[in-house]
């Protein structure tokens, strides 16, 4: 899991924001953000032509996301959300992860696709594949993050769709936050470090 900061001033919009580390840059635009996301829609109509896959978001911060990559699949979904808690080291996951929200939908038999907004150390998405793969029976479990920090793996992961590839920085806006702060910025910025 990632490092939550503290209180402070968002310097580039008129609103105070609760986080004591600022922006640095801008590293993807909105028009970036959303021309990726409805290319990975398409990619994802075609991929599951003829099946009814369940988007399941892995809260809180896939939300944004997973709203808009539903709609770019041009096909019928049924969407389900999952959360989960990890403890130890402030910096990353621990490998510690406890479920603290269960999906509601009976994805016996389904086809589902796990949809993050970040894989760092790649620990909560093993553990999430190793759940739903041993707790219930799907059909296919496929893996979907908009943002992958493969130089950051502690664990081997395999992830099936990715939007970035970004390698350094602190990232939050568009689902991502900084102590809960920054969800809704609509573009990715990279605090200070
Ligand atoms: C973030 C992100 C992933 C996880 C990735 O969640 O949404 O679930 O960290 O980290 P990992 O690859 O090192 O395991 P976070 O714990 O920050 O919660 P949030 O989704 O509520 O922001």
């Amino acid at each position: 899991m990632r490092f939550s900061r503290g209180w402070g001033l968002h310097p580039c919009h008129s609103f105070l924001l609760r986080c004591n580390v600022k922006i640095k840059e801008t590293l993807l635009q909105q028009q970036e953000i959303t021309e990726r996301v409805n290319s990975l829609g398409q990619q994802l109509t075609k991929d599951y032509a003829g099946k009814k896959p369940v988007v399941i978001g892995i809260l809180n911060g896939a939300f944004i996301f997973l709203a808009d990559l539903v709609r770019a699949m041009d096909m019928a979904v049924e969407v389900d959300f999952i959360r989960v808690a990890s403890y130890g080291q402030a910096t990353e996951s621990s490998g510690t992860i406890t479920l603290s929200k269960a999906p509601e939908r009976d994805l016996n038999g389904k086809d589902i696709l796990l949809v993050e907004d970040i894989v760092d150390s790649g620990t909560t998405m093993v553990w999430l594949q190793k759940y739903f793969t041993t707790e219930h029976q799907p059909s296919s479990v496929k893996t979907c993050t908009l943002i992958n920090k493969s130089q950051r793996r502690a664990v081997d992961v395999n992830i099936d769709y990715i939007g970035f590839e970004i390698e350094k920085g602190f990232l939050v806006g568009y689902g991502l936050d900084c102590a809960e702060t920054y969800r809704n910025l609509p573009e990715i910025c990279a605090l200070e470090e």
